[in-house]
């Protein structure tokens, strides 16, 4: 368990045998076509994105980075000769290797490590990665962006999405059993009985808010979790500013930035669009 990275493999191979679409896509139920339809059209679009900041890009090789069981590995294929999807679930990559559908140019890699190992140095074009880095251990993170800058070729880009901070400040609206509350004059009696209602919902929320602001806690329950051998997904940040710095110390010119809502109400999100300038080719090699 020392860099998390046990704790990943085990989460998503267990994901992988219980619901794996339910796992990629929290929070709505999935058949294959949607689920892969749902790939097709944030891929159709990103590539639209893509190409109006940066026409000049090859489309020759491209890289999935978490790819699952290849929701958008295989939409990918559509804008790129050959395209490589790499995860660190051992079950994942099983299942969208024995999924046959549109294969040509499209390959499936395991990766236990925090290097792409199989990966060489300047090789893909173009790199994607969509709630993937979220889900890593904060200390991991910046060696994996590290290795999207290694085996980007100079005059390639990659394009990741990740959590920046959790939002707790936002505005709620006031609703009252489901509809939003009404001021109705309400008798005292009324008014006693609501403010009670409401005091008793607010506990189990301020718990669990408790429970998220302090880290000790959160790490703790999912300790207890992962003993009982349950899988768990953990949402983790990492501060924008931090990131523009980093990137920017290790060669990645950002050409766009923008927010998603990929994570959720609770998260704030990005998209970086990272060019990696010609230039800051070979001498990336020996990262590590
Ligand atoms: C939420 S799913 C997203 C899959 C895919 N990107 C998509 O959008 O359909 C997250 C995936 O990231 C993979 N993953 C998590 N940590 C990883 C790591 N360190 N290296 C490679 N893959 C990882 C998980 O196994 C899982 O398949």
């Amino acid at each position: 368990m020392k860099d998390g990275l046990n704790e990943l493999k085990y989460s998503w191979n267990e994901f992988a045998k219980k619901d794996a679409m339910g796992a990629v896509l929290t929070g709505k139920e999935w058949n294959e076509e949607s689920f892969y339809q749902s790939g097709r059209e944030e891929v159709d679009s990103l590539m639209e994105e893509v190409l109006e900041i940066y026409p000049g890009l090859n489309r020759a090789r491209s890289l999935d980075f978490g790819c699952g069981l290849g929701r958008l590995t295989f939409a990918l294929s559509k804008h790129f000769r050959h395209v490589t999807g790499i995860d660190i679930s051992k079950k994942m990559i099983e299942r969208a290797t024995a999924n046959r559908r549109n294969s040509d140019g499209v390959e499936f890699v395991l990766n236990e490590s925090r290097r792409l190992t199989a990966i060489p140095s300047d090789s893909v074009d173009f790199l994607l990665s969509l709630i993937v880095l979220q889900h890593i251990p904060k200390k991991c993170i910046k060696g994996y962006i590290s290795e999207f800058l290694r085996v980007t070729k100079p005059g390639g880009l990659f394009v990741f999405q990740i959590p920046t901070r959790r939002v707790r400040d936002e505005k709620k609206e006031r609703y009252w059993e489901g509809r939003p509350l009404n001021w109705d004059s309400p008798s005292l009696g009324k008014l006693c009985y609501r403010a009670t209602v409401r005091f008793i919902r607010w506990i189990p929320r301020k718990v669990r808010e408790l429970a998220l602001k302090d880290d000790r806690l959160h790490r703790f329950l999912f300790f207890c979790k992962l003993w009982g051998e349950e899988p768990v997904m953990r949402m983790n940040t990492m501060k924008k500013s931090a990131l523009e710095r980093f990137l920017k110390k290790e060669g990645g010119v950002v050409l766009k930035c923008r927010q998603d809502s990929a994570a959720g109400d609770a998260l704030e999100s990005f998209t970086f669009f990272v060019l990696k300038e010609s230039g800051t080719g070979q001498d990336r090699a020996d990262f590590h």
